[in-house]
């Protein structure tokens, strides 16, 4: 039992410093030298930090064994477990720390119903960490960008647009590998909005795409020129937003989307979960984390059947679908859904 409270404890307050690396710049330090000596004094001065408490963060760093102290005093290295974390680790740290960890926070005045989720809305979520979070955690060979992409580039596209397009690092790569001439990101959250055109300037996309600060919901109100005009429309982690609203809704904003699709050559790929695969005991840990923070959020996941019985209301038709499982074979309940119009 011992053991249980300190690697579970252990595991938090690393969780939290692993985020708080983050927002000193320490990770992105080290990304672009992976092998070298990073100054904390460099480090303190370039993004204004107080240095007191960055020493005590490094210290504990040093201790979990994912920095080590460089040749020189002052500097630090990133031992194997610290390459692995700026390689491609960091992603679930900041969608679950840093994205989450708002509303992780207040589970016990939720339930005791001394706070309205209502009322901390606006704040419950992270906007920015949640979109880099995702991104981080879904590149990468086999993961769920990847995924999306092959079936997205299945067929030519001219027209493409990303729902929910967070930082937009996805829909640079669907617009190069759709060789698309036109690409859409569509996102609610403004400091989202922000990273996305950074990252579309930055991939010199800036011209070919352009992102639209507003809810799905009102694609179609404000650009009634896109119906009918989308090759390939996707929405990675996005589309059940709109589970919450109840199943009658979710059908017409599956209706709204269908519209938005090329009426012969239009796909809707998605990249979302199912909860069933996740009630047995042969799911990854993880995932369970992932249905939690979203029931804290008022947020509905579907199963699979639930899915199905959306896709059949909104005039959709299922046209490959796929479960992503851990190389163990455990489930993650994420799934591909590339749609056609029924
Ligand atoms: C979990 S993140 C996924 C980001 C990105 N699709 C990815 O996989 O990296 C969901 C994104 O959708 C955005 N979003 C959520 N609801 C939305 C809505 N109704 N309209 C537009 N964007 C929305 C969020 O702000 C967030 O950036």
């Amino acid at each position: 039992m011992a053991e249980f409270v300190a690697d579970t404890l252990a595991g938090y307050t690393l969780s939290q410093s692993i985020v708080a690396a983050h927002h000193c710049g320490l990770w992105d330090a080290f990304e672009k030298n992976l092998d070298g000596a990073v100054s904390l004094e460099a480090l303190a001065r370039d993004n204004g930090l107080e240095r007191r408490y960055l020493d005590a963060l490094v210290a504990y760093l040093r201790q979990q064994q994912l920095l080590a102290a460089g040749d020189a005093p002052g500097e630090d290295r990133l031992s194997d477990n610290g390459k692995g974390l700026v390689k491609g680790g960091l992603g679930p740290f900041l969608l679950v720390v840093g994205g989450y960890g708002g509303v992780l926070s207040q589970m016990g005045p939720l339930i005791r119903k001394e706070v309205r989720f209502e009322d901390i809305k606006a704040n419950a979520r992270n906007g920015r960490l949640v979109a880099l979070g995702t991104d981080l955690a879904s590149r990468g060979p086999g993961r769920n960008y990847s995924l999306a992409l092959d079936r997205a580039a299945a067929s030519p596209a001219e027209v493409v647009m990303d729902l929910g397009c967070g930082s937009a690092q996805f829909l640079v790569a669907l617009v190069q590998r759709t060789q698309a001439q036109r690409g859409i990101g569509v996102e609610i959250d403004a400091k989202a909005c922000e990273l996305a055109r950074q990252t579309l300037q930055g991939a010199g996309l800036g011209e070919r795409c352009t992102v639209l600060h507003t809810d799905i919901r009102t694609i179609l109100q404000r650009q009634p020129d896109l119906a009918d005009r989308c090759d390939v429309v996707t929405g990675l982690f996005v589309v059940h937003e709109f589970f919450r609203a109840g199943f009658e809704n979710a059908v017409q904003e599956f209706q709204a989307l269908r519209a938005l699709l090329h009426p012969t050559r239009g796909r809707l790929v998605m990249v979302d979960k199912i909860t069933d695969p996740l009630d047995g005991t042969n799911a990854h840990s993880m995932m369970k984390d992932f249905e939690l923070f979203h029931q804290m959020t008022d947020q509905r996941l579907y199963t699979r059947a639930e899915w199905q019985r959306l896709f059949d209301a909104a005039g959709l038709k299922v046209s490959f679908e796929k479960e992503v499982t851990t190389p163990a074979g455990q489930h993650t309940g994420t799934v591909v859904f590339d749609c056609v119009r029924a």
